[in-house]
């Protein structure tokens, strides 16, 4: 006799918990719902049937592969962000909420603006412009083939037209740039250790860290962009990194420098603009 969904959620709930998992009802809420091809309402909606041997089977090897830390996002697959479901999977980091705080820059740009996005991972900042911005004109681009193979795939998917680039920072993007937009790695050689099991085991290295002091990433996009002139530039940082960026920003030429936080009250985007816009 095999369980009914609403009683398994309970049991790998409690997996879950046991595991270490911040959030073990939710997870396993969307992973047994994952499993049967629903999401969280219909899972609610479901009788007590009992699942299914088969059914039961799926469900449970999904738990336990969370109950290695593995992130949810990674196994059921995607991630939403803004208006878009974006594939992820460990070889790009997965798109925080917070990163939306870019987006909501990079929406306000002016009519058919050039953007790079740099160290675009899954695409996710680039895909969300594109889709609610469909006169920009996007350029993405990133150090690692296999990033950029998913961000490609999610462009196709998603039916939006972006031009993706493989190389460091800003070398392989050739034309000129109205605006600039990323969210590089920003962590600290030695926070990195201290991070989740879900980032440190399963997130690419390559999209976390920035040398001693999480900056180094940073320092060389900003020397480059004021070398090309970019007029407007914004960039997602770590807590504690805002004073350094935007005084960054305003040594290498940008006059108008505004510092933006998230919804948790961490400053994370350093916006410099010279394009005499109001930021
Ligand atoms: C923090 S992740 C951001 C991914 C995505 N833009 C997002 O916001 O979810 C940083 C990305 O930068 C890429 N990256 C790291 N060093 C780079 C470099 N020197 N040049 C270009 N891309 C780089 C990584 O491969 C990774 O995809």
């Amino acid at each position: 006799m095999t369980l009914a969904p609403l009683a398994l959620v309970r049991e790998g709930a409690a997996q879950l918990a046991e595991a270490g998992c911040e959030t073990p009802q939710l997870d396993a809420e969307i992973l047994v719902a994952h499993s049967l091809g629903t999401d969280r309402t219909g899972l609610r909606r479901m009788s007590e049937e009992p699942l299914g041997e088969a059914n039961e089977a799926a469900a449970r090897g999904l738990l336990a592969r969370r109950a290695q830390r593995e992130p949810v996002a990674q196994i059921v697959g995607y991630r939403w962000f803004r208006n878009i479901q974006v594939g992820v999977d460990s070889r790009v980091l997965t798109p925080r909420p917070e990163t939306e705080l870019l987006v909501e820059w990079g929406v306000g740009l002016p009519a058919d603006a050039r953007v790079a996005d740099i160290g675009t991972g899954s695409g996710a900042i680039a895909l969300a412009l594109a889709d609610e911005r469909p006169d920009l004109q996007i350029t993405a681009s990133d150090v690692d083939s296999g990033a950029l193979d998913v961000a490609r795939a999610n462009a196709t998917r998603l039916g939006l037209e972006i031009t993706f680039v493989q190389g460091d920072l800003l070398d392989a993007v050739d034309s000129e740039l109205d605006a600039l937009i990323s969210n590089p790695p920003y962590i600290s050689d030695s926070e990195l250790t201290g991070l989740d099991p879900e980032v440190v085991d399963y997130e690419p290295h390559l999209a976390l860290t920035a040398g001693p002091d999480g900056l180094e990433t940073v320092e060389r996009l900003v020397e480059q962009a004021a070398l090309r002139k970019i007029p407007r530039i914004a960039l997602e940082i770590g807590a504690g990194q805002a004073d350094s960026t935007a005084a960054l920003l305003a040594e290498a030429g940008w006059a108008h420098v505004e510092i933006r936080d998230d919804l948790a009250g961490i400053a994370r985007v350093v916006i410099g603009d010279n394009s005499g816009d109001r930021i």
